[in-house]
């Protein structure tokens, strides 16, 4: 968040020492979750305010979940039926929203840099949902915090991401921070869906699934964006199973303690098969668990800085 400032945009800037900040603060939040009360009085008086422009079932609740269980009042703005529909720009919203007094704007949008445009123009504590192609930070300090949990260790572990990694902004985010914390990081997808660029952060390609999985400790598969086919970035659903699908038999490739994650919404059958999702190897729900608490600590976090600097 650089933890000098009061909103996350993303993991690419910040270092070891804050990525490691965070995930040790998340723990005393998940315990929480075995309370019969499972609340605490972190954000009493402040208000959090979701604001998606595109559609969410696991970051919106999850964020919502996260405030509530902190204390916080929320609101969820309805993009469809705000005043957005009606023209008025993202600055105008946002502007509303803190004549409001939202202390925290938590916003997922199509375009990259959204939520930056936010940060620079408004007091709140901005958190990126999710933005474009960009980065989904949440979703990738959810997933570290899984694979630690499970691996108990970042040096030397070896993460797979396999499809769409051009266009995946949860990647992105999980390559930023993987790397950073000493994992060894590769992708496997078809040609067209992988940055020409990507040897550039210190990531591994291998364009032969069945090669990649016998490395890894970590499987992490990526929704497949079914309109990137009408692109022609992908010749048909039926040859990106074929090829890429994470199936049983694939499985039975891997080390037998691989951990299959799955950012979520599946396309069940098509990235990956029942089977697999719903294996002893998958952690797809304990990942949606643990980002209640991984977003519980970065709420936490801002709120303290916040503290800090109006000192
Ligand atoms: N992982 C994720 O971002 O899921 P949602 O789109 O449901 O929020």
């Amino acid at each position: 968040m650089s933890l000098n400032c009061k909103d996350l945009l993303g993991l690419e800037h910040l270092d070891k020492k804050e990525l490691q900040t965070i995930l040790d603060s998340v723990k005393p939040f998940k315990d929480l979750f075995t309370r019969s009360v499972k609340k605490a009085p972190t954000l009493i008086g402040k208000t959090v305010v979701t604001l998606f422009y595109e559609p969410s079932t696991r970051t919106r609740n999850s964020f919502e979940i996260a405030a509530k269980r902190l204390s916080a009042d929320v609101v969820n703005v309805t993009v469809g039926t705000s005043s957005v529909v009606k023209g008025e720009s993202l600055i105008d919203t946002g502007k509303t929203l803190e004549a409001m007094k939202a202390d925290y704007i938590i916003i997922r949008h199509s375009l990259a840099g959204a939520p930056d445009i936010l940060a620079r123009n408004l007091n709140a504590s901005i958190i990126n949902a999710g933005d474009g192609f960009h980065e989904h930070p949440t979703q990738g300090l959810l997933d570290l915090y899984t694979m630690y949990e499970k691996k108990k260790k970042f040096e030397g572990l070896k993460v797979l991401l396999v499809g769409d990694i051009l266009h995946s902004r949860v990647a992105k985010s999980n390559i930023w921070a993987l790397t950073k914390m000493g994992a060894e990081v590769a992708v496997s997808g078809p040609p067209t869906l992988i940055p020409e660029d990507i040897k550039n952060l210190g990531v591994k390609v291998y364009y032969d699934l069945d090669e990649a999985v016998k490395n890894a400790d970590v499987v992490n598969i990526l929704r497949i964006q079914l309109e990137r086919q009408q692109e022609n970035l992908f010749p048909s659903v039926h040859e990106y199973v074929e090829l890429y699908q994470l199936t049983k038999e694939r499985l039975g490739l891997a080390k037998p303690g691989v951990l299959i994650m799955h950012p979520g919404p599946m396309n069940r059958g098509i990235e990956i098969s029942s089977d697999v999702a719903d294996s002893k190897n998958a952690v797809i729900n304990e990942q949606v668990t643990n980002g209640i608490a991984v977003r519980m600590a970065v709420l936490y976090l801002l709120k303290k800085r916040k503290n800090v600097s109006s000192n």
